[in-house]
């Protein structure tokens, strides 16, 4: 039986993909955020999982304005990156696993999560950057499987809506009977907002309030509407809906194994945490 090993959430900022790219991870700048992935790279090492399903937004790559899903499954047998314009390199297919995507899929939809499935899915910077984070050394050692959620475009699923997909996620990973060791990645945030009058706004407490009740009581943040939300954490603060949707998945008892915070990586509240079931 499937059986979810942990869970893990990181920022996305392309910035870091520039980084990593030019091999800047030691520089004073990045030492904060690129030090505090350690504890977690260093668990994946040592657990070994064979599964990751990754819950990212796609930002104008695989899907645009004239047609956004609001949840969106991947069910291909690989997944290739392309260039989105900020100059990173474009890197190697990810491996998927079409036979466990259509399992999951089966699920969600028999828990009444209307999906959209993709037998072809073009994956960006939020999908691929974090698992660079995770697998430094090269490519990711897991077969995956992206979800795509809809950040960008209001209408958005609620937090409540996330949280309830996260539930379901879990739900379809348990009843998955192959043998698997299942690690539920969340990407994006924290807080941040790159247009307008309010460009470059931060919520340090509200962050750290999020950070704290995804271990202790996800639930709680199924309280703010989307435009809570967006007035809280910014326009792209949203992504926190993944990191919801991450802890949701997770069983009731759980347990803070690593997790890191700093402000900022380029305008961006960034950090990072590992889950694990207790
Ligand atoms: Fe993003």
């Amino acid at each position: 039986m499937a059986r979810i090993i942990g869970g893990l959430a990181v920022s996305h900022v392309p910035a870091i993909g520039r980084a990593i790219a030019d091999n800047r991870q030691e520089e004073a700048y990045w030492t904060p955020f690129f030090e505090g992935l350690k504890p977690m790279q260093a668990w994946l090492e040592e657990k070994k999982p064979d599964l990751a399903v990754v819950l990212y937004n796609d930002h104008g790559l695989n899907f645009f304005l004239n047609a956004m899903p609001t949840f969106a499954v991947g069910a291909a047998g690989a997944y290739e990156n392309a260039d989105e314009g900020w100059g990173l390199p474009v890197l190697h297919p990810f491996r998927g696993d079409p036979a466990f995507s259509w399992r999951l899929i089966e699920s969600l939809m028999a828990d009444e999560f209307d999906l959209v499935t993709c037998q072809e899915m073009k994956v960006d910077h939020a999908f691929c950057i974090p698992l660079e984070l995770f697998w430094p050394q090269g490519p990711a050692p897991v077969a995956t499987v992206p979800i795509s959620f809809n950040t960008v475009q209001h209408p958005l699923p609620s937090a409540k809506r996330a949280f309830k997909f996260g539930q379901a996620l879990g739900r379809a990973i348990e009843r998955e009977a192959s043998d698997r060791k299942v690690v539920v990645i969340a990407t994006g945030g924290l807080s941040h907002q790159l247009e307008g009058e309010r460009a470059g706004f931060i919520n340090k407490a509200f962050d750290q309030l999020c950070l704290e009740k995804l271990v202790s009581d996800p639930e709680y943040l199924t309280r703010y509407s989307s435009t809570e939300l967006v007035a809280l954490a910014g326009s792209q603060g949203t992504e926190i809906l993944m990191w919801i949707a991450m802890a949701a998945a997770l069983p009731a008892a759980r347990r803070l194994i690593s997790q890191n915070s700093h402000i900022p990586i380029s305008n961006t509240a960034s950090a990072a945490m590992l889950i694990e079931p207790d």
